[in-house]
């Protein structure tokens, strides 16, 4: 279980693009924690410096500054490359709604530089973050890899784009490349300001501030709540996986479903407050219910999530208390 037991070489290089954000930076270090050698790349657009100065003294690691949108940046950073761990993007579906221009050149050309560049320097795996978003308005669940309805933002597009761009990188140019589909990530440094912010880490500091946290919506919306983590093994192992699964995009979750107002309350209660939340409208775009069928990635990855919703908040909240 888990990746403990991945092992790289030591002068293995990863490029990390996005690596100054939330997940970016956990990769970082666990790359780092693996004695091996990594490049982040970002532009530091929703990324954080102080997500750099984490790690510049190490010697495995380098920051580059740069923005994946330039081509020959692109091509730069992969100099050297073994492994290409592809996060840089923006993401939040209320904001795409509102700069559709901007995704379609961040997300979508950003990443399509990213498989140019990763294919003429020759880099081994180019492992990407998609996101559940790509399922759309698909009503089944669990949500499973083939069965995807029809997109609801100009975010889900930029995904869905990515991973039809690297599947053509595969096809025609060789490329192994692996779509990471994340359903609702959180842990350790996921940023809890601004009015794009993720749910949990939001509420986590307005409950600590005593604020009072809104609700989009009753509260009866379910996702599959995922720790970093589990994302950190995905992201390992499919540097790992065979060729034969190239091409393809898995569900990257823990395969459970959790109730935003039960968390909410979950969280009261971990933090020993009693603060009652604002219900809010619906926020356009999203969807009411979503959890994954991680089977996929299960067979062909040797993905095996050790860590569960409840184990994975307490941990969070602990971060959160010491950290904000
Ligand atoms: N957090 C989640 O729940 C979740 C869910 C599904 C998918 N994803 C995807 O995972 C990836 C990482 O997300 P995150 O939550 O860590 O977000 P984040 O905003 O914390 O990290 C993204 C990083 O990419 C950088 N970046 C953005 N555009 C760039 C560009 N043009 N050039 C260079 N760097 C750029 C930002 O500065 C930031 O450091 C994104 O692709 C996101 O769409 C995240």
């Amino acid at each position: 279980m888990g990746y403990e037991s991945v092992r790289f070489p030591e002068n293995t290089l990863f490029l990390v693009t996005g690596g100054a954000g939330f997940i970016g930076s956990n990769l970082c270090e666990a790359i780092l924690n693996k004695g091996c050698k990594v490049r982040c790349l970002d532009d530091l657009s929703t990324g954080k410096q102080e997500n750099v100065d984490l790690f510049i003294d190490n010697p495995n690691y380098e920051f580059v500054k740069g923005d994946i949108k330039d081509l020959d940046t692109c091509m730069k950073a992969c100099e050297g490359v073994d492994y290409v761990l592809n996060q840089a993007a923006w993401g939040s579906v209320p904001r795409s709604i509102e700069m559709p221009l901007f995704y379609c050149a961040n997300n979508i050309q950003g990443t399509l530089n990213m498989l140019e560049a990763a294919r003429q320097k020759g880099v081994k795996k180019f492992v990407y973050a998609s996101s559940s978003s790509v399922y759309g308005d698909e009503p089944n669940l669990p949500k499973k890899e083939g069965r995807e309805g029809n997109l609801l933002s100009p975010y889900a597009v930029s995904k869905r784009a990515d991973e039809e761009w690297a599947k053509q990188y595969t096809r025609h140019y060789g490329l192994d490349t692996y779509g990471m589909r994340y359903f609702n990530v959180f842990g350790r440094r996921q940023d809890p300001n601004g009015a794009y912010a993720a749910v949990i880490p939001k509420f986590i500091k307005q409950l600590l501030n005593g604020e009072v946290p809104t609700i989009n919506g009753d509260g009866k919306q379910s996702r599959d709540f995922t720790f970093v983590e589990n994302v950190i093994e995905a992201n390992l192992k499919a540097c790992l996986a065979p060729h034969e699964a190239a091409g393809e995009a898995f569900n990257i979750a823990y395969g459970g479903r959790e109730y935003l107002i039960d968390i909410y309350y979950g969280l009261t209660k971990a933090l020993g407050v009693d603060i009652e939340p604002n219900f809010g409208p619906d926020r356009a775009g999203d969807i009411k219910h979503s959890n994954a069928d991680i089977s996929k990635a299960r067979e062909l990855l040797g993905y095996d999530p050790d860590w569960s919703f409840d184990r994975g908040i307490k941990a969070a909240i602990e971060w959160y208390k010491e950290n904000l």
